[in-house]
């Protein structure tokens, strides 16, 4: 038998009909789809029904009703680019790099991505998990429904694999593995191609455990050659293809993404007026990171100049021990509202809508229209009041597939 919930005395229901129209791009206010004194009803964790609570069609004799008590309702948030599963910190550097020390001279010296990788290969996929579990509740507290987990602290096939069997364990938010083995050289290969002949070859076994593959192009990391034949393979056996792309140089990797129609290109801040302009007109989605520029120093990307090109831009917290280490998304929509110059509206699709484009979910999450999956939170502040304070939202209730889940 199907179950039907209707949620009734909703205040302000955001919708994001207009941003569903349009592909998430070119928003504005009326793109929110905002229904005052509105009501949702859901089918199977399926939103069905959209509207004015005094529009509700009677046809749902046997439904459970909740009432939302006048709260706000919102779609939950995507973040599209985490690196969630780590073991260990980098507080120790984060005090070397306030002292001056920039973070690719820390990278050069053995810290960086491969501190953490030490510690991530020293940790089980038990400890994994729990960590991981931990940080979880921490953005579904937050309103974060969909969250995106790459590997990319393992390093070698044993290490990866535990990260990505450990991100399918994670429970209550939908969770989207990304293979990153391609995020840094460990010592133990003598290069960039010895190394990625390596994860060439139990690729396969990946493609097992996700679906989308990324690769951290960047001086002293991969380059766009190499990485252009890494990613054709990895295409072949059916990966999505996402790119750290242009964040502290530019390297031609943005155009890379364009041209192997990744789903998303992340960072993209060092960008010629040119790429901005092919950026906007691909269905590549940018994927921007301002918590990231914000910890170590960098340029922020140009959203202005992007968003008005009509490209459709992310924004996600990176989250992750050196470069971004906070899940806060308040601060991560905040900064892009102060230096990226984004609107209130566009910060809302770039975190809902626009980051589902970025996991090509774009027709399952990211807005509450009919067909959407049920994942919405509620909060006693209307939209307006978001990402003005640094902190997080308040956020009273939070529902994935339709459940609400307990106590966060
Ligand atoms: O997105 N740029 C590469 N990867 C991460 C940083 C990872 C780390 O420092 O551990 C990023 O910023
Ligand atoms: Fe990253």
């Amino acid at each position: 038998m199907a179950r039907t919930i209707i949620f009734k005395n909703i205040s302000q229901l955001m919708t994001l009909r207009g941003a569903v129209k349009k592909s998430a791009r070119n928003i504005q206010h009326k793109d929110l789809g905002l229904i005052k004194n509105g009501a949702m009803v859901v089918d199977n964790g399926i939103v069905s029904w959209v509207g004015r609570e005094s529009s509700l069609p009677q046809k749902w004799p046997d439904a459970k009703i909740v009432d939302l008590a006048g709260e706000n309702v919102f779609p939950g948030f995507v973040d599209c680019h985490t690196h969630l599963l780590f073991a260990g910190d980098r507080v120790d550097e984060f005090e070397s790099r306030n002292r001056g020390v920039s973070y690719q001279e820390i990278a050069e010296a053995g810290g960086g991505i491969l501190a953490t990788m030490r510690a991530t290969r020293k940790a089980s996929e038990k400890d994994l998990l729990q960590l991981g579990q931990k940080r979880v509740d921490k953005f579904l507290a937050q309103g974060v429904t969909t969250i995106e987990v790459k590997s990319g602290y393992g390093l070698n096939q044993k290490s990866e694999l535990k990260i990505l069997k450990a991100a399918r364990q994670l429970k209550k938010a939908r969770i989207v593995p990304t293979f990153l083995g391609a995020h840094a050289i460990p010592k133990e290969f003598k290069n960039e191609e010895a190394y990625l002949l390596s994860l060439e070859k139990y690729l396969g076994q990946v493609r097992e455990h996700c679906q989308r593959i990324d690769i951290f192009i960047e001086k002293g990391y991969f380059s766009k050659k190499r990485a252009r034949e890494y990613l054709q393979s990895a295409k072949e056996l059916g990966f999505a293809i996402t790119i750290h792309a242009d964040q502290l140089n530019a390297v031609g990797a943005t155009e890379l993404a364009i041209q192997l129609q990744a789903l998303s290109a992340d960072h993209a801040i060092k960008l010629s007026p040119t790429v901005i302009k092919k950026l906007a007109l691909s269905e590549t989605t940018a994927v921007l990171l301002p918590s990231a520029d914000f910890y170590i120093h960098v340029d922020y990307p140009k959203a202005r100049s992007l968003l008005d090109g009509g490209a459709r831009c992310a924004l996600a917290t990176d989250f992750n021990p050196g470069s971004s280490p906070t899940q806060n998304i308040g601060l991560v929509g905040l900064l892009a509202r102060l230096h990226m110059k984004m609107t209130l509206p566009e910060v809302f699709v770039a975190m809902t809508l626009s980051g589902a484009y970025a996991l090509g979910l774009e027709n399952e999450v990211g807005a509450l229209m009919p067909g959407y999956k049920a994942d919405f939170f509620i909060s006693p502040l209307q939209w307006r009041e978001f990402f003005y304070d640094s902190l997080p939202a308040p956020v009273s209730a939070v529902w994935v597939d339709g459940k609400k889940l307990r106590a966060l």
